[in-house]
């Protein structure tokens, strides 16, 4: 399988990049091919320019192979923090470029169409706890990856894990959910699909 697996999160020692970093390894040993993309080590430029703007405009061409990519993948791996219940701007920014009206979704008769074919797994980090997000706050990530981003594009199976409160977390916490994120890559996409 292809599987693009994508990181927003500044600081290379994060708990963030332990988790990409468990995720890649798991996803590379069956043998599948992994587009990795740190997208602060890569210093992604998140501002969509107007030039970019119109449906089918052409792509600077490190756009367009992240749009090849994205397109290309059984499977999306998505990392990141809880900023203001929402991704950090950076990410924002790569859905705003790389999922591109006429690329990953269409409007037909005012209806979108997704054209992704993958399944995802989004891993969010934040210090609050699951009930106060939900109870206060309706969990916005949870809305907007499943619903409004991933609906949109056509990415039907999608399933997202917050883990909470990584500020109260113990190593041992921590540990646990390496190995949780490990399971759940191995069990989304098997060696033998
Ligand atoms: C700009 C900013 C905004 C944040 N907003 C939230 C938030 O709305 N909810 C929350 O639970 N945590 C919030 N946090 C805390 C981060 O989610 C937390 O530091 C991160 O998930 C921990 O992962 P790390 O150890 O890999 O950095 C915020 C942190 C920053 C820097």
């Amino acid at each position: 399988m292809k599987i693009s697996v994508i990181l927003a999160h500044p600081k290379s020692g994060s708990f963030n990049h332990a988790l990409a970093a468990r995720i890649v390894k798991t996803l590379q040993q069956p043998g599948h091919e992994v587009f990795f993309h740190d997208l602060y080590a890569e210093q992604f430029a998140p501002v969509l320019p107007e030039q970019e703007l119109a449906k089918g405009s052409s792509l600077p061409p490190e756009i367009k192979r992240y749009c090849d990519e994205i397109l290309a993948s059984d499977g999306i791996v998505i990392i990141h923090p809880n900023w203001w219940g929402q991704p950090p701007a950076i990410l924002k920014g790569w859905v705003d470029r790389v999922l591109k009206q006429g690329i990953v979704y269409e409007f037909r008769q005012g209806v979108g169409v997704g054209m992704l074919k993958a399944r995802a797994i989004v891993i969010n980090t934040s210090n609050t706890p699951e009930k106060d997000e939900l109870e206060m706050y309706g969990d916005p990530l949870e809305t907007l990856w499943k619903r409004c981003i991933f609906g949109l594009c056509g990415v039907k199976h999608v399933v997202r894990r917050n883990l909470t409160s990584v500020i109260m977390s113990s190593g041992e916490q921590r540990k646990a959910w390496l190995d949780e994120v490990e399971k759940l890559a191995r069990s989304e996409f098997p060696a033998s699909s």
